[in-house]
């Protein structure tokens, strides 16, 4: 049996079965792969892991946050990376695809806001008729401070 380490190396080489070639080999290169594109991102020549999604604090919308929290909006949102993904909209980016007067209106009235269908009717989402008027405008001040950027999938189309 050979000896040298290249050598040992092509021997088991030789001796794998076809299928698991083709699977080392495709581990390999995606290692490779991977490797070259952590380089590329923590060296900032390419800004694809760049976090595009911002969050604008303020004692207001760190208020609304709680709120959030409390009422168990991500049980079904997803804002700040935090919650559902897949059962409501994204929270993320809110304030950048909506204006304060929409997202204010919505809580106040989200069936006309959708006009007549909105699974915030009680029965499926929170009922926004149960949440007090103060709190309302501490969540709203929160969604409309979810700011996306360009090349963020939160940012939405840009008006026709
Ligand atoms: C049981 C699931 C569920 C929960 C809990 C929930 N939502 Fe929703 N939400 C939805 C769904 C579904 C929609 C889609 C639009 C609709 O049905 O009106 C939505 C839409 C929204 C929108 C409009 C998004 C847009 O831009 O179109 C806002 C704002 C919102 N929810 C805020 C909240 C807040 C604040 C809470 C917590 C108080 C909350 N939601 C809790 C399911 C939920």
């Amino acid at each position: 049996m050979a000896t040298r380490l290249p050598d040992r190396l092509r021997h088991y080489w030789q001796r794998l079965r076809t299928g698991e070639r083709v699977l080392f080999f495709t581990v390999g290169v995606l290692l490779v792969f991977g490797f070259f594109f952590w380089l590329a991102a923590i060296t900032g020549t390419s800004d694809v892991m760049r976090v595009r999604d911002v969050y604008e604090s303020s004692p207001e919308a760190d208020r609304g946050l709680q709120r959030v929290k409390a009422y168990g909006c991500r049980n079904c949102h997803t804002v700040l990376k935090v919650g559902e993904w897949g059962l409501a909209p994204v929270l993320d980016g809110e304030g950048t695809r909506r204006t304060y007067t929409w997202i204010r209106a919505y809580l106040e009235d989200p069936n006309r806001q959708m006009r007549g269908k909105t699974l915030h009717d009680g029965r499926y989402a929170t009922n926004f008729a149960e949440v007090p008027e103060a709190e309302k405008n501490a969540i709203a001040a929160f969604l409309f401070a979810q700011k996306a950027m360009p090349g963020s999938a939160n940012y939405g189309s840009p008006p026709e």
